[in-house]
């Protein structure tokens, strides 16, 4: 293979309870990117289409995730990468992410297919250290994974894949203002009280056993955030409004996607993603920035080879 073009999905991290550990992978909005062998070893950021990112490979995530991958593989020859953005910058549904593992997806492709997709995110997470200062996975191991991802230890390295159940879906709504992770992070607190802890271990461990037992309103009773979300639902408008108009349209649950400004709610069923995202759309009708809701099916596969 001399080329490769893939769907570079987006994510939602977090999930309420799984701060830094848990995220899902997105079936409708989505980067391309194609990656083409050269002769000339080293990786050439070509073109990037639909933003402003730089093309410089060491200041780019998708650069550094490759180089990253190629200090490992050593092929004898080197890699032209082309984005074409559709997730912005700064909306919390991995847009990062998403050219982090996509590089490392095409690049390992490229060269046979000699790493799993699970070994490809520990490549992907130097992308996310250099966008965020933090070499979080819970963007790039759904991305690369598909359906949920649970991220048990970071030292060393343990992820497990988790099935999403068949009727789940996701409403993000994102509001276009910018939120560097970098700025979110910021505003976190590094020490929790010890109650609030117990709860929110009781919520993850709900969450996780709601997933595997496809029980619903117990996923949905495991929404819930001690963490991080009571600092950072304050830079993020409307956010109280958005998440009531959530659960009064029969959402399962929601709060804030990755590191934000996007907020999502999990629905059971098409039919109840579609009316949160109506009433999301109402609740924010006469903001004076512009809102872009996602409807979405969880995404099995992650990275998709495209034609
Ligand atoms: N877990 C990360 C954070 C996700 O919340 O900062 C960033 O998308």
């Amino acid at each position: 293979m001399e080329v490769i073009k893939i769907f570079c999905p987006a994510t939602i991290a977090n999930l309420s309870c799984g701060f830094d550990v848990l995220g899902v992978c997105l079936d409708s909005v989505g980067d391309e990117m194609i990656i083409e062998k050269r002769a000339e070893k080293g990786i050439r950021i070509k073109e990037i289409i639909g933003a402003d990112l730089p093309l410089a490979v060491e200041e780019n995530v998708a650069g550094v995730a490759g180089l990253a991958l190629l200090e490992k593989l050593q092929p004898d020859f080197g890699f032209d990468i082309t984005i074409y953005k559709n997730i912005k910058a700064g909306s919390g549904i991995g847009s990062s992410a998403a050219s982090a593992a996509g590089a490392v997806y095409g690049i390992n492709a490229l060269c046979g297919y000699p790493l799993t997709n699970l070994e490809l995110i520990e490549y992907a997470m130097q992308g996310e250290a250099l966008a965020s200062g933090a070499a979080h996975a819970d963007n790039v191991a759904p991305a690369l994974l598909g359906g949920f991802a649970f991220i048990r230890s970071y030292e060393p390295l343990d992820i497990i894949a988790i099935e999403a159940p068949e009727e789940l879906y996701a409403t993000v709504i994102h509001p276009q203002i910018e939120l560097k992770t970098k700025d979110s992070r910021s505003v976190l607190k590094q020490t929790v009280p010890l109650r609030k802890a117990v709860a929110q271990c009781g919520n993850l461990g709900g969450l996780v056993s709601g997933l595997f037992l496809k029980d619903y309103e117990l996923i949905g009773r495991s929404l819930h955030d001690e963490f991080v979300e009571p600092m950072r639902s304050l830079l993020i408008p409307n956010f109280d409004k958005l998440k009531q108009a959530a659960y009064d349209n029969g959402a399962l649950g929601g709060g804030i996607s990755g590191a934000g400004p996007s907020m999502f709610a999990l629905s059971r069923g098409r039919e109840v993603a579609e009316r949160v995202a109506a009433a999301m759309k109402e609740v924010v009708a006469n903001a004076d920035y512009e809102n872009e809701i996602h409807i979405s099916a969880i995404n099995p596969m992650g990275i998709k080879e495209l034609k």
